[in-house]
């Protein structure tokens, strides 16, 4: 029993095969399934320059070329708290798994908290049944998407995916 247990752990690993660099914040189960929350601050940039970059990245493919737009939307005529809103997918190399990418976009208007600029709140999850552990993936398809965006940035973990101690 124990030996099939192991096994299993083995095949999935192989199935996920997350591509290194930053694979090393695997998730198990936040979410239900396998997901990772982070923030990003973008410094002295706009909202919407950022939903500009974010929107075309996705449409481009992103990093790896594996990222999809599904959607996106301006809320600011809502005033609201958050300003823009957009969604994607991305599909692993092996297996095509898909994960769903949510993004929500903030001014920051107190530049005691932050210095002034934009707030990207990032979300990944893997939609496949039974996706418990994710082998790195769901923060791996956040980070790796906003490196590609060649932005600098600061970046705060919200939720899953944990730092290796
Ligand atoms: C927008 O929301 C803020 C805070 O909730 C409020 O003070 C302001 O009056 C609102 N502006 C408009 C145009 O509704
Ligand atoms: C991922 O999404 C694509 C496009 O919608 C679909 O063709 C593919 O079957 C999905 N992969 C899995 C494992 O469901």
């Amino acid at each position: 029993m124990k030996k099939a247990i192991f096994l299993l752990s083995v095949t999935l690993v192989a199935v996920w095969g997350c591509q290194a660099p930053d694979c090393d914040r695997p998730d198990c189960g936040t979410c239900g399934n396998a997901c990772c929350s982070l923030s990003f601050h973008f410094d002295g940039m706009t909202s919407e320059a950022a939903y500009n970059k974010i929107m075309m990245g996705l449409k481009n493919g992103g990093a790896d070329g594996r990222y999809r737009y599904i959607g996106g939307d301006d809320l600011r005529p809502y005033n609201i708290s958050a300003s823009f809103i957009l969604q994607g997918v991305h599909t692993t190399l092996v297996h095509h798994y898909n994960d769903t990418l949510n993004f929500v976009l903030t001014d920051d208007m107190k530049p005691s908290i932050h210095p002034l600029g934009t707030t990207l709140r990032a979300f990944s999850i893997s939609q496949i049944a039974g996706a418990y552990c994710d082998d790195g993936q769901n923060y791996k398809n956040l980070v790796g998407f906003v490196k590609g965006l060649n932005m600098k940035y600061m970046e705060t973990t919200v939720a899953g995916c944990p730092k290796p101690t």
